[in-house]
């Protein structure tokens, strides 16, 4: 639905970090990360290996403690809560396939969220069946994620990138406000990786969504925002345009 002329919508802000800062032992690897997220971003932190991408992810997701600063979720500072808590509060990252039940078959692995999204999750085997919604609401996700096909085979049987996929339908199934996605193409094939790239494409508008990702064909393509982070602090935040002209970002990263 179309906005009309001369009216400018109101942004929404989802997602806010507050000169975050992260150490181990002595070494500071994020410091002083602000940023801002709001609905409809496409945002991608880029920059080189160890540059402490995944630490701000696990900061933001709460995996790991921020040292110091704050985030604020949605309006209300998350900076203490748990996981759990946040995931509640509208926050979602991608679930490793591992982590969770490998053997189980797909269709399961996805009921298994939705039943942990309702609060269900108590004797939940014995009762699956007495909740046909979600059922049909697991069916329908994998028919979006083109792996209706795949219901009946266990996660730890499918290609990698199916796998990939698998971690972004949990993540979705949450109804999350915001998607943090930390390299959810590493390790696919390219042959394999068009389903999850239209999968990426297909992602709900209003979704904030914050990618890590090495391939910058896929960035600039996918992302209206780019926050490059070098040695733990934001070295560059604007559009891609703005990043491709930067010449600090050129130096640190992007070479020629
Ligand atoms: N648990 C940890 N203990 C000590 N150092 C860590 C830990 N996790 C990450 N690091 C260090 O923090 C830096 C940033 O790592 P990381 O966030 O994984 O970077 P990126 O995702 O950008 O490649 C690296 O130097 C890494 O060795
Ligand atoms: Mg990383």
């Amino acid at each position: 639905m179309a906005a009309p002329q001369g009216w400018r919508q109101a942004v929404t802000t989802l997602l806010e970090l507050k000169s975050l800062d992260k150490r181990f032992g002595g070494l500071y690897v994020t410091r002083a990360v602000s940023f801002a997220l709001h609905a409809g971003d496409r945002m991608a932190l880029i920059g080189p290996n160890g540059a402490g991408k995944t630490t701000l992810v696990n900061q933001i997701s709460g995996v790991l403690a921020a040292d110091t600063g704050e985030i604020w979720l949605r309006g209300n500072d998350v900076t203490r809560m748990s996981q759990a808590q946040r995931v509640r509060a509208g926050l979602a990252r991608t679930f490793q396939i591992t982590t969770l039940a490998p053997h189980f078959a797909v269709q399961r692995q996805i009921e298994l969220a939705l039943f942990e999204r309702e609060g269900l999750t108590g004797g939940m085997w014995r009762s699956v069946d007495a909740y046909p919604s979600l059922q049909e609401e697991a069916q329908e996700i994998l028919s979006r994620f083109g792996l209706r096909a795949h219901a009946a085979v266990a996660t730890e049987d499918l290609a990698y990138g199916d796998q990939r996929l698998i971690e972004m339908a949990l993540a979705l199934a949450l109804r999350p406000k915001v998607l943090l996605l930390d390299e959810p193409m590493a390790g696919v094939p390219k042959g394999d990786g068009k389903h999850l790239l239209a999968a990426l494409d297909a992602l709900p508008r209003d979704l904030a969504v914050l990618i890590i990702e090495h391939d910058m064909d896929l960035v600039f393509r996918f992302a209206n925002r780019i926050v490059v982070l070098a040695e733990g602090a934001v070295l560059a935040d604007g559009s891609p345009e703005q990043i491709r002209c930067d010449p600090k970002v050129r130096a640190a990263y992007l070479g020629n």
